[in-house]
């Protein structure tokens, strides 16, 4: 943390190609306040004491006109206030107009989280991208007025649904450990604050590696990597808690032993159990919590979640539910042993055939994904 404001006085690093520049526009209206305000209140306190009134003294007659006064405090401010204008505007038009050659990144916001989606399709709930190349994002939500946020870059953009906003970055500094602060910057409901992701700067090559890995691997997993990954990547975990705490919405530790048993109790009082059918089953109940969430409401949360529908494929909802089971040691062999969501999932090397595989499972939050 430390690290971000090494080399500037009270603002987060420069991390991107206009940030010096809005600082110094920044600075220069501050330096500029601050001597008017010293000088006006050092005057004024001067003025104060030594025309104050006293005994035997009449007071003077005001002057009604004054020339060269008048055009000192008209055409400084004047010369200022045109050459704050100047530089800010040529800094505005270079922050809103991208580059011709910009590597172009889709960003899509919802309630509460965020979701990157990269050329080639591949989608992370982090942002990553090469530096010192221009980076352009195409920004949209899925419901309310989003704003994304990151500070390092001075770069702030509203996302509101049903539009396209654009923004666009070059990022001057590597840092691919600890990542740059990206924030949601319009209060948007209850998890508002946690709807947080990181920008990671990589090498030119080590980027093109991070995506090629990233999204081979997305093919290559088991369901319950693929589930686990899914949870991470598409912020799930912002609401549903992985360890049994209540959060917005209910947690995922035992979600799957509350559905098969039908525990799960609704707002109108009825139960899951006197739904499941034959034909309505546990694994069409988390199907329809993802694409209809608003069919049903589990008592005790307000109705928050959006839809998935048309933004998860049904092979994904597949791997959720087989990442719900495994988190519970019941059911944590079916889930391993589940047929394959994904196509060439047996050279998977992390994964042993029958039971061998259960110990090296991700099992937690982590993401299964080459970066952990
Ligand atoms: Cu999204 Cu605040």
């Amino acid at each position: 943390m430390l690290a971000q404001f090494d080399n500037s006085f009270w603002m987060p690093t420069q991390a991107s190609s206009y940030a010096g520049r809005v600082d110094w526009v920044f600075y220069f209206i501050l330096t500029i306040a601050a001597f008017f305000f010293v000088l006006i209140t050092v005057l004024m306190v001067v003025f104060v004491v030594r025309y104050r009134r006293r005994e035997g003294q009449e007071p003077q007659r005001s002057a009604h006109h004054n020339m060269r006064l008048e055009l000192t405090w008209t055409i400084i401010p004047l010369i200022l206030v045109v050459f704050i204008f100047v530089v800010g505007f040529r800094g505005y038009m270079d922050i809103v107009t991208p580059p011709a050659n910009a590597y172009e990144i889709l960003v899509i916001g919802q309630k509460w989280s965020w979701a990157f989606q990269y050329p080639n399709g591949y989608v992370d709930a982090n942002l990553h991208v090469p530096v010192d190349r221009p980076i352009q994002l195409i920004l949209t939500s899925r419901d309310v007025i989003h704003s994304l946020y990151v500070p390092a870059f001075r770069l702030k953009k509203d996302v509101v649904p049903g539009r396209y906003n654009r923004a666009w970055f070059q990022a001057t500094q590597v840092n691919d450990t600890e990542g740059f602060d990206l924030f949601c910057a319009e209060y948007c409901g209850t998890s508002h604050s946690t709807m947080v992701a990181k920008v990671f700067v990589h090498e030119p090559t080590d980027f093109a590696r991070w995506l090629e890995e990233a999204s081979q691997w997305e093919g290559r997993m088991t369901p319950v990597q693929r589930g686990s990954q899914l949870v991470t990547q598409r912020g799930c975990t912002q609401c549903h808690s992985l360890d049994g705490s209540i959060n917005i919405g209910p947690s995922f530790k035992d979600v799957w032993d509350r559905t098969v048993q039908g525990k799960t109790t609704f707002r109108d009082g009825s139960t899951l159990a006197s739904l499941l059918k034959p034909d309505y089953t546990p694994e069409q109940y988390i199907a329809e919590s993802i694409y209809r969430p608003d069919a049903r409401h589990v008592a005790g949360f307000s109705p928050a979640m959006p839809s998935y529908l048309g933004q998860i494929s049904e092979n994904d909802v597949t791997a959720l539910i087989a990442y719900f089971k495994s988190l519970d040691p019941k059911y944590k062999a079916e889930a391993e042993a589940a047929t394959v969501a994904q196509p060439a999932a047996e050279t998977q090397p992390a994964v042993s055939p029958a039971g061998g595989a259960a110990d090296t499972q991700p099992a937690g939050p982590e993401p299964a994904g080459p970066e952990s």
